[in-house]
């Protein structure tokens, strides 16, 4: 057996529920590429440590999730603009001697939506995930782009920074959207499963107001189908879960570190098979 020699992983704290080991391993498999992908459990106090540590041991790349995103930015040397913008990265990777950081998720997002044109966009949330999702939304050139969440002020300040409008929370069935995101943890595995970040009622209103389906899109991937998007699929929505947003920012993370992008059907179907367990 080949022993690596490139080393990636992720760095997360808590790290239990990553599955992008799985994925980069078997991308790395496929392509013959002898590297190997880690889970670094690493708590917040450790971050400048750990960087250090990638500027001294053979660490070729790596994923940036929960909490770290935006501290992780102060120990690149360069990030790109649209990871600037969103103001968080989940990928690290070396050009030359320089560490740089980039944001995949915006990729990852704005993959199922190219081409589209939506004159008005809802996000739900207005959290970590909620700004790299407004970042992207903001290059599809989205007419009116309204921001709710449950702490206006939190969406008052993302409105602002993308010169979007903000909407309290209670209001955000009011709106007629072509595009709904929920970048909440709303309808997740676990103790928020059965909860939905978007009244019933007005997915029905919506798609009444419109000749073409709305499109629901939940950036949650456990499980596959939220409550949101079970229930806009039978109001009669055009639904993406998050899994095609998981798959395309490990995709696009992965062209970065070694050039090629690993088959995305093959991505989702070990991804999905690893949800069913
Ligand atoms: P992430 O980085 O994944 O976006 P986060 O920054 O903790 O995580 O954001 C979680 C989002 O889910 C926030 O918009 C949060 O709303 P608040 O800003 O009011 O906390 C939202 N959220 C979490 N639980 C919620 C609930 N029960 N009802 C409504 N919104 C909720």
């Amino acid at each position: 057996m080949d022993i690596p020699t490139q080393l990636y992983g992720i760095i997360g704290y808590p790290l239990g529920h990553s599955l992008s080991p799985l994925l980069h391993d078997h991308a790395f498999q496929k392509a013959g590429i002898p590297g190997v992908y880690l889970p670094w459990s690493l708590p917040a106090e450790k971050l400048g440590d750990f960087f250090q540590a990638v500027r001294t041991l053979p660490i070729l790349g790596g994923n940036i999730t929960i909490p770290h995103k935006q501290a992780a930015i102060q120990f690149m040397d360069r990030i790109s603009a649209q990871a600037a913008a969103a103001g968080a990265i989940n990928t690290f990777f070396w050009d030359g001697k320089e560490l740089c950081g980039e944001n995949t998720d915006i990729t990852g997002f704005l993959a199922p939506l190219q081409g589209r044109r939506f004159a008005t966009a809802l996000v739900l949330g207005a959290g970590g995930a909620a700004r790299a999702i407004v970042a992207g939304l903001r290059t599809l050139n989205v007419q009116r782009l309204v921001i709710a969440n449950r702490t206006y002020e939190t969406a008052l300040a993302l409105a602002r920074d993308f010169q979007a409008q903000a909407l309290p929370w209670e209001e955000r069935g009011t709106l007629c959207a072509d595009i709904v995101v929920n970048t909440t943890s709303l309808g997740m595995k676990g103790a928020q499963q059965a909860l939905t970040p978007y009244p019933e009622a007005a997915l029905h209103a919506t798609r009444k107001q419109r000749d073409h389906a709305p499109l629901a899109y939940d950036i949650v991937y456990n499980p596959l189908e939220t409550r949101f998007l079970r229930e806009a699929r039978a109001a009669g929505w055009e639904c993406c879960s998050g899994l095609t947003m998981f798959v395309e920012q490990a995709r696009a993370a992965f062209k970065i570190w070694t050039g090629t992008r690993p088959d995305a059907a093959a991505c989702a179907a070990l991804v999905q098979q690893a949800l069913d367990l």
